[in-house]
């Protein structure tokens, strides 16, 4: 036995933690890109997995950060923000979704990007043996703190057959009793899903009639594509009263790097994240959330980005559908989710999506992220690296013909 065997926390497995054979889904996605990329050296990977924008940041989001960067009155611990960001992201609600923020010093604090905000919301409401409602498939940071701090996470399955909403109805009268959050992320990531203001008005009654407090993660909801316009939970009568809306810069205006995101929501909830925030780091950088300001203030970046991932999706979609998948544009994000096929006509079979997912990479170098949590669903992200139209085109073509000669079965 060494000196730290008995050392680590049980919420990290104590005496066994680091002893799980167990491989994660994004290391498995590796491992099978590294070895890809062995057995085949001559021909390049089409990765349609990233998590994250191929555009780098605006450049004069670029320019703002350099100038800003060397200023003396710049170089200080931020704390919980200075008050030009708070400002300007309760302009930038008001003009991307018509959300009014009266009080933005009480409203909205900054977050190092919003994966801390959703880390650290935990831990100001969640009391061991307090439940944490959350979508699945989606993003785990709230749940894994909320079972850090000893609560509980009632998983809401994403269904197709519900437009992947959840159906808060169907959660029992006990499960409700102890739930305390609900964590909900629209445009989702990854059924790239969209919510309607009528499921907010629900889930804000939901809130009122069993005391459950909303968590909103708001992290693609500026790029949405066709007509439907950005939503924000905010936006309903009553939201404030119940809850929280987590923003981020990271897919709307391409600074994902740059760890910058906000808050945004009710004063109380807002100063309890500000009292966790302030005892746990000492605020981004000012430049940084200068660099923001020129951002929400230049909603033309975002559309940018808009029109290039619709563009790509109309590609993506016609091809997935060519191949047999049963694909749609998605309302928001940038993923397109779609069933996993269940084999191939050569008589490999899938049992699930992550065994079509390993068997894409090993077999046509195609990067996916699979999926089977509620179903089994492969994700294709349309932030593939092409610089121009023509090569956006050329990595569908090259991708659907090397699909096509895997001759899947659905
Ligand atoms: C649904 C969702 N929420 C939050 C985040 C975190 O984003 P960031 O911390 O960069 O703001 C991500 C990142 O992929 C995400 O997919």
């Amino acid at each position: 036995m060494s000196f730290f065997d008995d050392k680590i926390a049980e919420r990290l497995g104590g005496v066994n933690f680091g002893k799980s054979t167990q491989i994660y889904k994004f290391e498995l996605i590796k491992r099978a890109k590294a070895a890809a990329k062995i057995e085949h050296p001559d021909i390049p990977i089409i990765d349609m997995g990233v998590g994250e924008p191929d555009w780098p940041a605006d450049p004069l989001v670029v320019q703002i950060l350099s100038q800003e960067a060397g200023k003396p009155e710049n170089r200080w611990y931020a704390d919980n923000g200075i008050p030009e960001f708070q400002h300007a992201a309760a302009q930038y609600l008001r003009n991307a979704y018509g959300v009014q923020i009266e009080n933005p010093a009480e409203n909205i604090i900054h977050g190092i990007g919003s994966k801390p905000v959703l880390a650290l919301l935990p831990i100001c409401f969640i009391n061991p043996g307090d439940i944490l409602l959350t979508t699945v498939p989606g993003y785990p940071v709230s749940a894994t703190y909320t079972k850090y701090l000893g609560g509980e996470v009632f998983n809401l399955p994403l269904l197709e057959s519900n437009s992947f909403l959840p159906d808060l109805e169907s959660i029992s009268h006990s499960v409700l009793k102890k739930s305390k959050l609900l964590y909900l992320n629209y445009p989702n990531n990854p059924t790239g899903a969209a919510a309607t203001q009528e499921f907010f008005k629900r889930a804000v009654d939901f809130a009122h009639r069993y005391n459950i407090v909303v968590i909103h993660d708001a992290a693609y909801s500026a790029l949405t594509y066709d007509g439907y316009k950005p939503l924000s939970f905010l936006s309903v009568d009553g939201a404030m009263d119940v809850g929280v809306e987590v923003h981020s810069l990271s897919k709307a205006f391409n600074m994902t790097g740059w760890r910058i995101g906000f808050i945004c929501g009710n004063p109380k909830a807002v100063k309890a994240y500000a009292t966790v925030k302030d005892n746990t780091d000492s605020g981004q950088f000012r430049a940084v959330q200068k660099a923001a300001v020129h951002a929400f203030n230049h909603l033309e970046i975002t559309q940018a980005t808009i029109d290039k991932y619709s563009r790509r999706f109309n590609l993506l979609v016609q091809a997935l559908c060519e191949l047999g998948f049963k694909a749609k544009k998605p309302k928001g994000s940038f993923y397109c989710y779609v069933p996993a096929p269940i084999g191939t006509e050569e008589g490999v079979q899938f049992k699930t999506a992550a065994g079509f997912s390993d068997f894409l990479i090993r077999s046509a170098l195609i990067s996916t992220v699979p999926w089977d949590d509620a179903g089994a669903y492969i994700r294709f992200s349309v932030t593939f690296e092409a610089d121009s139209i023509e090569k956006e085109n050329k990595v569908i073509e090259e991708m659907k013909n090397r699909m096509k000669k895997l001759k899947l079965k659905f």
